[in-house]
């Protein structure tokens, strides 16, 4: 598709005719652009295109004058740092940013479609919406994410949410100033969602969360297609980002002062391997960033498979690279990670543990779990129970499979119970508890370093921040302590946070 066609393929639904119960069927080719499954299973035909002239039209100058925006992110760190874009594009457009949903002229709720409960967090709030829209009907409100690139969701909208006003997918974020300029001129649902393999656009404006933690995209999509997983058709193929480009980010934050960036990715360790024109992947890239000013460099989120000797050997030089990796594992048992197709076996998993914590002995290790898979049976459960203890994870994310539509694994035929996957799931966050409150005891009368971030959210006499390894301490320190990583002794250990007081209080109090 070029670009006419796309731009005469966005138009709107007339607001009588998305009222009614029609077939919308009539509108798919002419009236606007849906998403399309089977567009965004195709992969490799389509070039990446890296573009640096984004730039807001004239026509579009002053638009939001007068007018707050508020964005609800739901989702991963993607999702949060595409908000971070949009609120970029608004400021540019000269809306301000606001906290609640209430002061706002346009509401943006940028989704997750990872499981069922995600979706049904959004299709409330959307209900919720309704009433603010009929309070304030120059509201405009949208849905953006990836729920919007899922046909059943942009229907289901269509047919039943009709006070929505704007859908656009996640190639589509560059365009928020055309789209919400069609939706001021028309008032009625503007629909683009862009079903393509994507590009990669440099020169988006962007307001950072914050000015201590930073995260940077390195990498766009999932080449990867876990049977159960949406996110390959939601974000499209793999795409790197140029090295230097990033390492410009990065030192550009550094000069700013932040303190730790996260490069971020569905699947970091796949860095690189369609830059065709040169031989560079995560390790390198680490090795080069490690380099730069920032007291703090993480990554998330590892993909077993690619996870190569020349990365391990990368992070075993420690220094500013922290010494905690996420690294997904999803089930113990070899069958179930063949249906899975997850391409590696419990032992090539365990081994690749091995050689981690071989180069790197201190190294925590946390993961996420999918429990309940179709036809997963009793034994295989147990594997997935004798792996996390041998590997020793701090922490696991841990989830009852939910079926997406399109994916290979919602047409397994499934003989697990609901009751069956609950119970195992909660044998399994009794385990992960276990391990989590012991990998904490370790810490009590040690003398760790912590990035303090702010005051808790619990106790504002109190100061929250992290250490390397992630773990969240709540610590006595002075105001003049944020922003800064100071050492803290930890008193008192609990399952899921320390408990410390800064080392030489006295001296900190001078700090400014
Ligand atoms: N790219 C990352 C995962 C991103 S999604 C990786 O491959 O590791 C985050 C987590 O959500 C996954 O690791 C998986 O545990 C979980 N997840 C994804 N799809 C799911 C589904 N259909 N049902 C339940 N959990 C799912
Ligand atoms: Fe989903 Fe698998 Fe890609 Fe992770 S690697 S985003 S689980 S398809
Ligand atoms: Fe959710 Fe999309 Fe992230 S499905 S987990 S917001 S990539």
């Amino acid at each position: 598709m070029n670009e006419e066609q796309r731009k005469d393929g966005q138009q709107a639904i007339n607001p009588s005719d998305k009222k009614s119960d029609k077939d919308y069927s009539k509108y798919f080719e002419t009236v606007y652009t849906p998403p399309s499954l089977k567009e965004a299973k195709k992969r490799g035909k389509e070039e990446v295109t890296y573009h640096h002239d984004f730039k807001i039209d004239e026509r579009f100058q002053g638009m939001g004058r007068e007018r707050n925006f508020y964005i609800r992110t739901y989702g991963c760190q993607m999702n949060e740092h595409d908000t971070e874009v949009m609120a970029g594009i608004f400021m540019a457009l000269g809306y301000k940013a606001v906290h609640t949903p209430e002061e706002a002229d346009v509401i943006l709720l940028n989704t997750c479609a990872i499981r069922e409960n995600a979706e049904n967090k959004v299709f409330g709030e959307l209900g919720f919406l309704k009433q603010l829209k009929r309070d304030n009907p120059n509201l405009l409100l949208g849905v953006c994410g990836c729920m919007s690139q899922e046909e059943s969701v942009v229907n289901k909208i269509l047919k039943s949410y009709h006070h929505v006003d704007m859908i656009f997918g996640t190639h589509n974020i560059h365009r928020l100033p055309e789209i919400l300029n069609e939706a001021y001129l028309s008032k009625e649902m503007v629909v683009e969602v862009w079903s393509k393999e994507g590009d990669v656009i440099e020169n988006l404006p962007k307001v950072r969360r914050g000015n201590i933690k930073a995260w940077v995209n390195i990498m766009y999509g999932c080449d990867k297609f876990c049977t159960y997983c949406i996110v390959p058709y939601t974000r499209g193929k793999e795409r790197s980002r140029r090295p230097d480009e990033i390492i410009r980010e990065v030192r550009h934050l550094a000069a700013q002062g932040y303190q730790e960036v996260t490069l971020l990715g569905q699947n970091v360790n796949a860095y690189g391997k369609d830059l065709d024109d040169m031989k560079y992947g995560l390790g390198e890239l680490m090795d080069e960033i490690r380099h730069i000013g920032i007291p703090r460099v993480r990554f998330m989120t590892s993909h077993p498979r690619d996870f190569d000797d020349q990365l391990i050997e990368v992070l075993a030089k420690g220094g500013n690279l922290m010494d905690h990796i996420h690294l997904p594992v999803q089930s113990g048992s070899t069958d179930v990670l063949k249906i899975m197709a997850r391409k590696y076996t419990r032992e090539g998993y365990l081994e690749l543990v091995r050689k981690i914590k071989a180069a790197i002995p201190n190294v925590t290790l946390t993961t996420d779990i999918i429990v309940g898979y179709p036809n997963e049976t009793d034994e295989q459960f147990e594997e997935t129970m004798s792996l996390y203890r041998e590997v020793g994870f701090e922490l696991a994310y841990t989830y009852i499979y939910s079926p997406r539509e399109g994916t290979p694994a919602a047409k397994m035929v499934d003989n697990v119970p609901m009751e069956v996957k609950k119970a195992r799931l909660q044998r399994l966050n009794a385990l992960v508890n276990e391990l989590a409150g012991e990998s904490m005891k370790k810490y009590e009368g040690q003398v760790v370093d912590v990035l303090i971030e702010g005051e808790s959210k619990k106790n504002p006499d109190v100061l929250a921040g992290y250490t390397s390894k992630s773990k969240l301490v709540n610590v006595k320190a002075p105001k003049s302590a944020i922003g800064k990583i100071i050492p803290v002794k930890i008193t008192e250990a609990k399952t899921w946070s320390l408990d410390g007081e800064a080392v030489e209080i006295q001296k900190m109090a001078g700090v400014n």
